[in-house]
């Protein structure tokens, strides 16, 4: 069958093949410590679950307008200016998607050519190079190194330009490397945008996760850059809500119009309960968030001083809930080091990335005391027997 299968496949498909990787959750292998997840550990508010029930109790069950509730739109409208200080009519200038996920998806298929170059930080989301394959578009990684805790500089971003450079993608709080963009950065970005008529992509679903003194910045909000700027966000990672599947987008009206048949065609609207959950949710303050926001700055503190311990180098995160290090100093490769500290020490973590991210591991605060404790331990008993 499988040889069947392969004529069959699309030169898309076979471009993409495999790129998902193996999903890290995966249920029935109770021994095994998960410390590389990406799924937040909280329960989210009652009140946002509530509005989720009540919402199907009173019968909400059928599609939505395409861009998304009217009510949600406002809401969204209300918590941008109010968090990322950016105006945005909810009239014409939100789409309600559903996840983050289909918000890059219909992003892209709606701006790139094959031959345009997106260019892409990296190490990176994997899913940013596989969407924009999926376009048909080349992506160009622009390298981010651990000397500049994996910051996008000014420099590597200019050294990846050419004329076909189209689409620039940001993400801070960056998964996988935990780095929070200086707003000081993000103003020398936004110059070469602007110099260079680019249309930049800025992903902030990890908004809410900071550290220490990280501020979190909109691109959008910058001088000029509301109207090339697609500001994508989902309630999976700030409201640990990743399985209802609501997310937005802002962007300028005439290109939200051209998103459209592309949203429509894929998903037809978000999930109907999701957006009543998503207007509770962005409707209230996030008071309740700082204890959770503590808890996952002590993870982090012992996070870093087990690596610290087993001496692998690694960026100190400033936001999401990632970290990143180095598993040179054990002579393995990425994949190796996975694969065998999953066999050996039952303790699951993923690479994480690609481009430029080899050498280099994820791991997530996404774990709780005492596994996180027990699974650091084991990590770090795994790293001895490397030898390293
Ligand atoms: C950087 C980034 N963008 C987008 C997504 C997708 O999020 P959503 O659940 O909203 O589709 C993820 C999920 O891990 C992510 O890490």
């Amino acid at each position: 069958v499988a040889s069947t299968v392969e004529q069959y496949l699309s030169k898309r498909a076979q471009a993409v093949r495999g790129s998902a990787g193996r999903q890290l959750s995966t249920p029935g292998e109770a021994q095994v410590i998960n410390l590389g997840s990406g799924t937040p550990d909280f329960r989210p508010p009652e009140f946002v679950l509530e509005a989720a029930t009540r919402s199907l109790t009173e019968g909400k069950i059928h599609y939505t307008p395409w861009l998304g509730l009217s009510e949600l739109r406002e809401a969204i409208a209300g918590k941008l200016e109010r968090d990322n200080g950016l105006s945005v009519d909810p009239e014409t200038e939100i789409l309600v998607t559903t996840g983050a996920q289909e918000a890059l998806m219909t992003t892209l298929l709606t701006l790139l050519n094959p031959g345009d170059e997106v260019l892409i930080p990296s190490p990176h989301y994997t899913v940013y190079s596989r969407v924009a394959s999926i376009a048909g578009a080349t992506v160009v990684p622009v390298v981010t190194t651990l000397q500049d805790n994996f910051a996008l500089t000014p420099e590597a971003l200019k050294a990846s330009l050419s004329p076909n450079s189209k689409v620039l993608i940001l993400v801070s709080p960056n998964n996988p490397t935990g780095t929070v963009l200086a707003e000081a950065t993000l103003r020398q970005i936004a110059e070469i945008v602007q110099e260079r008529d680019l249309i930049v992509i800025s992903d902030e679903i990890y908004e809410h996760y900071l550290f220490d003194d990280a501020r979190h910045t909109s691109f959008a909000a910058l001088p000029e850059m509301k109207a090339r700027t697609v500001t994508i966000n989902s309630l999976s990672k700030g409201f640990a809500l990743t399985g209802l599947r609501v997310g937005y987008l802002s962007a300028p009206a005439a290109l939200i119009e051209a998103m459209l048949p592309f949203h429509h065609a894929m998903t037809i609207c978000a999930p109907v309960t999701a957006q009543y959950a998503a207007i509770a949710a962005l409707s209230a303050s996030r008071d309740w968030f700082a204890p959770i926001l503590a808890e996952y700055a002590r993870r982090r503190q012992l996070w870093m001083a087990a690596l610290e311990q087993a001496r692998l180098p690694y960026a100190k995160p400033q936001g999401a809930y990632y970290v990143f290090f180095d598993c040179r100093p054990t002579g393995l490769d990425s994949a190796t080091f996975v694969e065998r500290l999953r066999a050996e020490a039952q303790v699951a973590l993923g690479t994480g990335g690609s481009g430029a991210g080899e050498g280099f591991i994820r791991g997530s605060l996404m774990q709780r005391s005492p596994a996180l404790e027990q699974g650091l331990e084991r990590l770090a008993a795994f790293v001895a027997r490397c030898g390293a």
